[in-house]
């Protein structure tokens, strides 16, 4: 089901551009707005997910959870919808909007569901972005349109030995006789594998330079000796799949290297610098749709002592509390996309914002929970899956000690300078 045309879309985008543009002068002599204001444009999109989330997505979250498994349907629903290639340019099928945008759009899947949010959060933020910021014209025409209009993307970084050290990962790639690289390992813990038709493979093609001879490879599904070798049982975001892929002689063409040799660890880093303000997004969105369904109940439906429990001052206070926290969150994750949409550095930004969005997410599911109490532990509410779902926000792209490690980089640098 589509609820807004492509063309729409992309023509938003181009809109935008030109607005932008023309308006450049005079914004200049203007206070940027409240971090909480969007463009038209980027309200557009928020709308237009919010709807698809809730008439989509929404009747399908339990069912998906329990199976362990995401709904095919729900993936071409993102792919029609124009979700898939926010910020691809338009020349590839794509809406060439903003980061923000994608951000909002993580933002409001992760409302309704965090896993189907997640596959949408790697495919745009990690995969689409990587193949747009370093892939050579050749590698954009090839596989740019593909991901905007029809094939999820993966991103293979970590592996059983590597996770917060991803550099120290044992996977290579050695050159062939015909100047072609043969991968041979296994990474673990890849996100959007099983639906995964493009992933990016990080391999050390140079082991003898260390870290400096990581290189990025694009590498499809149907590559003879790759194969996916197990999917994990998860705790949360159940219905988005983790998996072990295995390389096994699996050989990449030289023209398929994104970006310079033994550049890969800066590729990778550097994306993920901006795919964790998705993530923070990804937990925010998750708070959100835990607050607004625990505090629903509790101010509309469910009295004890002869009035509703939401009218205790004990329990608004535990909101009041809550809705600050997330507030907050958001305010960290807003500022550090349009830092990067301005081109400044926004590393430790996004860290703050990584790192506090997953733990208001943590506090707030469970708050939630235990709000709506007894109803609130059962499978009959989505409230205990937050909670669930909540938990991987402290661990992927990037653990809470990383976050905090990235910060303390920065002070400590800061300090000294
Ligand atoms: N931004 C830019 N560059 C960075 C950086 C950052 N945040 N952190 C480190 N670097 C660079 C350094 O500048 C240095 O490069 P140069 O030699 O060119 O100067 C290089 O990386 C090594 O730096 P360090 O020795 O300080 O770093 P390290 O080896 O101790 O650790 C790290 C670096 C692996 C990046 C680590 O800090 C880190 O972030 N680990 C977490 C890995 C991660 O996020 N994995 C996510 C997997 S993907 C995923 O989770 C997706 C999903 O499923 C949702």
């Amino acid at each position: 089901m589509s609820f807004i045309a492509r063309s729409t879309l992309k023509a938003a985008g181009k809109a935008a551009v030109a607005r932008q543009f023309s308006t450049s002068v005079a914004r200049m002599q203007f206070a940027p707005g409240p971090l909480l204001h969007f463009t038209e444009d980027e309200e557009m999109f928020r709308e237009t997910v919010a709807k698809f989330a809730q008439e989509v997505i929404g009747p399908k979250v339990r069912e998906m959870d329990e199976n362990e498994n995401m709904d095919p349907s729900i993936v071409q629903g993102m792919f029609d919808n124009g979700l898939m290639g926010i910020e691809t340019p338009e020349q590839y099928g794509g809406a060439e909007a903003s980061f923000t945008s994608a951000i909002l759009v993580v933002e409001e899947l992760a409302k309704v569901d965090p896993s189907v949010s997640v596959m949408n959060d790697v495919h745009n933020t990690l995969a689409s972005t990587c193949i747009r910021k370093w892939g050579s014209k050749a590698i954009q025409d090839k596989f740019s349109e593909r991901l905007a209009t029809k094939e999820v993307g993966a991103f293979a970084l970590s592996e059983a030995g590597s996770g917060s050290d991803a550099f120290a990962m044992k996977t290579t790639a050695k050159k062939n006789a015909d100047g072609d690289y043969v991968i041979n390992g296994s990474k673990m813990w890849i996100t959007n594998s099983q639906e995964a038709g493009i992933f990016l493979v990080f391999a050390n093609a140079d082991p003898s330079a260390g870290y400096k001879g990581i290189t990025c490879f694009v590498v499809t599904k149907d590559t003879p000796g790759f194969s996916i070798a197990k999917k994990e049982k998860k705790l949360g975001i159940r219905a988005s799949s983790t998996c072990v892929l295995n390389f096994d002689d699996v050989v990449v063409k030289k023209e398929d290297i994104l970006g310079e040799f033994g550049k890969g660890y800066k590729i990778a880093i550097e994306c993920l610098n901006e795919g964790r303000i998705g993530i923070a997004a990804q937990m925010s969105g998750l708070a959100m749709g835990a607050f607004e369904k625990a505090t629903g109940y509790c101010f509309n439906d469910r009295k004890q002592f002869g009035q509703y429990i939401g009218d205790f001052q004990g329990m608004q206070f535990q909101f009041a509390q809550a809705a600050v926290e997330i507030e907050a969150s958001r305010l960290l994750i807003y500022n550090a996309a349009r830092l990067k949409e301005k081109g400044v550095p926004f590393t430790k930004e996004a860290a703050y914002a990584k790192l506090y969005a997953s733990q208001v997410a943590g506090n707030v599911a469970s708050k939630a929970v235990e709000w709506v109490g007894g109803v609130g532990f059962t499978r009959e509410e989505t409230l205990e899956k937050f909670y669930r779902d909540a938990k991987i926000g402290a661990i992927y792209e990037g653990t809470s000690n990383i976050q905090l490690q990235t910060i303390a980089k920065f002070l400590q640098k800061e300090s000294r300078q």
